[in-house]
């Protein structure tokens, strides 16, 4: 099956040529054959040069770019230029900027400033996209299409509450409901008229917890309306394919699994935030992640930095080969190709700090060589362009109800963080070498040897009996800590946590004893946790491990002490396995281990060495193997056959060696069998 780009992968980024001359043009042209560029992401900002004035389009520029690229053998996604709206939009429609929880209305001056739910800003969105698809739906240059950038804007004005209270009445129906739903008896917060009921803007205290994930739920849908509406005019026009660009980012705004059902393939940027081997782990968290949300749809990595790590206050730099490594890390996880932001770094504007493929010292830098060297790399993997990555047997359960429920404040302690626990999980599989796929906890799991869930504190009752139907089938379930304890209304399950999970993991958790800063509870096991203990009493459950203390300092003779903290349950023909705190590294590996063995789940290349990213790619019956050394030592994989792509040589008898930092693409032997 060819690829999203037929027989190539795609290679290039973000190209904004209204911002240089027709010589700098010229260098681009002859810069990106240098470095192979196939793919320019073009139009995403420029809606105030499209439309210049309410229904006035110049087209011409576009036309000769569009041409350009063409005749240069460049493809073009084409981008609809919403998410930054011009300067007369803002002036014809105040009432579409966007308004904080503080009730600060925004205004025109930086970028994605409208509120999704302002008709006039809706309207002229489909306008342009509208007009765009019209002119260059059948363009020979356009091969996909972008709608808007990184939804992600969130608005508190009078038209979202209206749209937030219709939401809300096709969710719950009558007031009633709500009322029982978000549990208003609490603080007088009963509601007697839907005109009440508004948007969680800023308030005194804490915020009602069923209000503001309702309110997370319906802005999600709402970006996710507005995408479909230029879609679907973009689709009505083109017959090429359609996507968004989501962003991974630590904050939360869209149900990634329903963006991913209503795209033709998924698109993400990605942007690490540490340096070093952790932006390689966050590199396979986000394209795991990618590939995951899609259920099986292809992916493409639309934007990464060339050279830059972001820090808060702080942009650091990337190391050599950096820019190579990355792109491999995506695509050796399915990603069709790599692509940045942007082509060439901008000499004006708010990113003019922000690193691109050509930098501002020009092509004669480690920077672009790199580039070009990268751009060489991904010509020589064409024959990669439609396998999918070989099936994990591993899988993470991510939720964004469960992340907006757990953001709610009012926890038992600020130390529950939805994304840094999954991060972990994730993180500590990848350590051991095995690929991981994301799910969500209502999907048929029964694909996966192992299951883990790190952070689901909340779960819909459909979720609860999905995980039941996986371990009562053969299926190796690990629950963390604080999940299962809320329902999909946000309401505690009583009777002993976790609610959701009781039967399937056998025990009882009577009470929740969150550790202070610094504080440590030893376990019998030689492992220690912080964070968070729980009183937990087995109730059919194995116990692995207890703990000796659980009060601060973790003395034994704590009111935990002798009582369980890691235990295993069979459960039909499988196992819930729980882990009641939040383990050390090593313990944390220790018990991740147990859980993997007992599934009988294996890493990559047996007897992988650490620090090594190994992942198969396949196609009928041929498959790769991506090898990426992310140590400092050479590493060995005396197993490893077959032909590597980059170099053209064929693997030693002796097996294959990356150096540190090195990496290799082997198209394995077809095996006989
Ligand atoms: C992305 C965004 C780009 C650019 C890039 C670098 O999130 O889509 O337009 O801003 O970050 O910061």
């Amino acid at each position: 099956m060819p690829g999203l780009f037929g027989e190539s992968l795609a290679f290039g980024g973000d190209y904004n040529p209204e911002q240089w001359d027709p010589a700098v043009w010229q260098e681009d042209d002859t810069l990106m054959r240098r470095a192979g560029v196939n793919l320019a992401t073009v139009g995403v900002f420029s809606w105030a040069l499209l439309e210049p004035e309410p229904g006035r389009y110049e087209f011409a520029w576009l036309d000769d770019q569009l041409d350009r690229l063409h005749a240069n053998g460049v493809r073009v996604d084409l981008a609809t230029p919403t998410a930054s709206p011009p300067p007369w939009f803002t002036l014809a429609h105040p009432e579409a900027m966007p308004v904080t929880a503080d009730g600060v209305r925004l205004t025109h001056g930086s970028r994605d400033t409208y509120c999704l739910a302002a008709p006039a800003y809706r309207r002229a969105a489909v306008g342009i996209a509208t007009a765009l698809a019209e002119r260059y739906g059948a363009h020979p240059a356009v091969v996909m299409w972008h709608v808007h950038n990184e939804y992600a804007t969130i608005c508190h004005c009078e038209q979202s509450a209206a749209a937030f209270r219709r939401w809300l009445r096709a969710r719950h129906g009558g007031l009633d409901a709500l009322n029982w739903a978000w549990g208003t008896a609490f603080w007088s917060q009963r509601y007697t008229a839907w005109e009440q009921v508004g948007t969680p803007r800023a308030t005194q205290w804490h915020h009602n917890p069923g209000q503001t994930l309702d309110f997370s739920r319906f802005w999600s849908d709402l970006a996710l309306d507005a995408y479909r509406e230029q879609r679907d005019a973009v689709r009505a026009r083109s017959d090429r394919p359609v996507t968004t660009n989501l962003m991974l980012p630590g904050y939360q705004n869209l149900d990634l699994w329903a963006f991913g059902r209503e795209v033709d393939f998924v698109g993400i940027d990605h942007y690490p935030d540490a340096p070093g081997a952790d932006s390689h782990a966050d590199i396979a968290f986000g394209a795991d992640r990618a590939r995951s949300f899609g259920g099986g749809k292809p992916w493409l990595l639309i934007e990464q930095g060339s050279n830059t790590v972001y820090r808060p206050g702080l942009t650091l730099p990337r190391e050599p080969g950096d820019i190579l490594r990355s792109s491999l890390g995506h695509i050796a996880r399915g990603s069709d190709g790599a692509l940045f932001f942007q082509w060439r770094q901008s000499r004006a504007g708010a990113e003019m700090w922000h690193s691109a493929m050509v930098p501002h010292a020009g092509p004669d830098t480690r920077i672009f060589r790199e580039v070009e060297q990268t751009g060489a790399a991904l010509a020589r993997l064409g024959e990669l362009a439609g396998s999918t990555v070989s099936a994990p047997q591993v899988a993470v359960l991510w939720d964004a109800d469960a992340w907006w429920a757990l953001t709610a404040a009012g926890k038992p302690s600020a130390e529950l963080d939805y994304l840094g626990t999954v991060r972990r999980a994730h993180r500590m599989v990848w350590d051991a070498g095995v690929t991981v796929a994301f799910a969500h906890p209502e999907d048929d799991l029964s694909g996966y040897r192992a299951v883990l869930a790190p952070s689901l504190y909340l779960v819909s009752d459909v979720g609860a009996d999905s995980l039941r139907r996986y371990a009562e089938g053969g299926g190796t379930l690990l629950v963390q800590y604080f999940s299962g304890v809320v329902d999909s209304r946000h309401q505690v399950r009583t009777g002993g946590h976790p609610g959701a999970f009781r039967e399937l993991l056998g025990l009882r958790v009577e009470e929740h004893r969150p550790l202070a800063p610094g504080a440590v509870a030893e376990l019998s096991d030689g492992s220690s946790g912080t964070v968070w203990s729980e009183d937990l009493r087995a109730e059919g459950a194995e116990v692995l491990a207890s703990y000796l203390g659980g009060a601060v300092g973790g003395k034994p003779g704590g009111a935990l002490a002798g009582k369980p903290a890691v235990t295993r349950h069979r459960f039909g023909a499988g196992s819930g396995w729980y882990l009641s705190t939040r383990l050390d590294d090593a313990g944390y590996a220790a018990l991740l281990a147990r859980v993997l063995a007992e599934a009988g789940v294996e890493p990559t290349v047996p007897g992988q060495p650490a620090g090594v990213d190994a992942v198969r790619r396949h196609s009928g019956s041929l498959s790769w193997l991506f090898v990426l050394n992310h140590g400092e030592t050479p590493a060995r994989l005396p197993t490893v056959r077959g032909q590597e792509l980059l170099t053209g040589t064929a693997v030693p008898a002796g097996g294959l060696t990356v150096a540190p930092g090195g990496v290799a693409v082997v198209r394995e032997p077809v095996s006989s069998a």
